[in-house]
């Protein structure tokens, strides 16, 4: 090995693990601000007990990396079919025998430290897997996921409030107009550069796209209540025939935790009750939601090529890692990492600019788009079907650009989430986009 490359493998090495430090601080803080019943309690049908997720990162990270790439014995024989989550839907987890709060700390730190001794000792190989350490920043990425999980599983529970929810201040988003042009034509989807990109990023692969104009920021909550001022909720003709059947039978008429006082919407963040406020991109709503507005609004949701194109193409014919450019996310381009426990007002963040105009497409909420979920071309699983291909079946809408809740190792513009069309406790909100005509 030259020393050119050790250098290079010491540095994806040390990378991976400052991210899965990062998740696992994430992971504790998550829940350690709750006794043993509440970890232990169901919140929400929806979600799982956090003693669940706690325990569950351990068991995956012992399945890729202990066993996977350290090719040791399984730690806990009988703990596998506990935490897979295609063998127990979440509404059933509080039932099974889990590990108490303890003994799941106790046993996510000794698999952490197995972790340590395999990712000092493997050879990173030009494997799929190993090649800059790739499973092991998916297992960080899985981590963060997992802490974006349970924060909304902190949103979604009752009773006073254990998180602190400051958000980041108000800026004057000047004279930023209220939609951008992207120029039509072909653009790289995807990456084949990027060895921490999952699976379903890859490979990287030409889309031609039209051009098209797209909102420069979120759709906010004060637009948000036009559309339920002008009867949105009450409408057929705004959703499509499967969205208009989930309104009916849902009782949707408005965003989840938005509550109506007289006059005044209020909402509910993280125990507390405050005003909606009318600057920041609305969350908490669905696809369905987010289609009937667009419609409303004479407009559409952008497809996720559309996004991609928009976050990420530059003048000069490059597809960036993010946004602004190829540097790592930081506080003055995105609002990330749980930092703040809210979006920013639409049209913050100027530093992380698209070069088309558009902001915050990284951070703050996720976005909906019009796209399901589904393989590019070329498709290969990594490290098997369950992670992205077990989910390619239709039923799920993409995602894009991550939240305030989304650590920045598991964002950037080529990464795709997915979620069932009905979902609203997920930090999600959307931006609308039209034909250039
Ligand atoms: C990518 C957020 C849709 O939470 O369902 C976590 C990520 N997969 N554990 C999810 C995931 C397995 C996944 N999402
Ligand atoms: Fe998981």
């Amino acid at each position: 090995m030259t020393h050119r490359t050790a250098d290079r493998v010491d540095a994806a090495k040390t990378r991976a693990l400052d991210s899965l430090d990062a998740a696992r601080h994430r992971t504790l803080a998550l829940t350690a601000c709750l006794g043993d019943d509440e970890l232990l309690a169901q919140h929400s049908p929806l979600m799982s007990p956090l003693v669940w997720d706690l325990a569950h990162v351990g068991n995956q990270e012992e399945i890729w990396l202990v066993r996977g790439v350290g090719g040791r014995a399984a730690m806990r024989p009988g703990l596998d079919g506990l935490y897979d989550a295609f063998e127990h839907p979440r509404a059933e987890r509080p039932e099974l025998p889990l590990l108490r709060p303890a003994e799941a700390r106790e046993y996510i730190a000794a698999v952490r430290a197995r972790t340590v001794d395999v990712l000092a000792t493997v050879e990173l190989t030009d494997a799929v897997l190993l090649r800059g350490a790739f499973i092991f920043h998916m297992t960080a990425q899985h981590e963060h996921q997992h802490g974006e999980t349970m924060l909304a599983t902190h949103q979604l529970r009752e009773g006073p409030a254990v998180l602190s929810a400051t958000g980041p201040a108000p800026v004057d988003a000047g004279d930023l107009p209220g939609e951008v042009y992207v120029e039509g034509g072909p653009f790289i989807m995807g990456t084949d550069r990027d060895d921490r990109a999952l699976d379903n990023e890859r490979p990287a692969h030409p889309v031609d796209v039209p051009a098209f104009w797209i909102d420069a920021a979120p759709v906010t909550c004060a637009d948000f209540q036009h559309f339920i001022a002008d009867g949105g909720y009450d409408e057929p003709r705004w959703w499509s025939p499967d969205g208009w059947e989930h309104r009916m039978e849902a009782g949707l008429t408005a965003p989840l935790f938005w509550e109506h006082e007289g006059e005044l919407w209020m909402r509910r963040r993280f125990g507390r009750a405050e005003p909606v406020p009318g600057d920041e991109p609305v969350v908490h709503v669905c696809w369905y939601e987010a289609d009937a507005y667009a419609r409303w609004a004479g407009r559409r949701l952008p497809t996720e090529a559309e996004w991609e194109k928009a976050a990420s193409w530059d003048a000069a014919g490059w597809a960036r890692r993010y946004p602004w450019g190829d540097d790592e996310p930081d506080p003055e381009r995105a609002n990330l990492g749980q930092a703040f426990l809210e979006p920013a007002p639409a049209g913050s963040y100027p530093a992380g600019e698209a070069p088309c105009g558009a902001r915050q497409m990284i951070g703050d909420v996720w976005e909906w788009t019009a796209s399901d979920f589904a393989p590019y071309p070329g498709f290969r699983a990594l490290p098997d079907e369950g992670y992205s291909a077990a989910h390619f079946d239709g039923r799920s809408k993409v995602l894009r650009g991550g939240s305030f809740a989304t650590h920045p190792d598991a964002v950037r513009a080529t990464f795709r989430n997915w979620d069932f069309p009905v979902r609203r406790q997920i930090f999600a909100g959307f931006r609308t986009a039209r034909d250039a005509v």
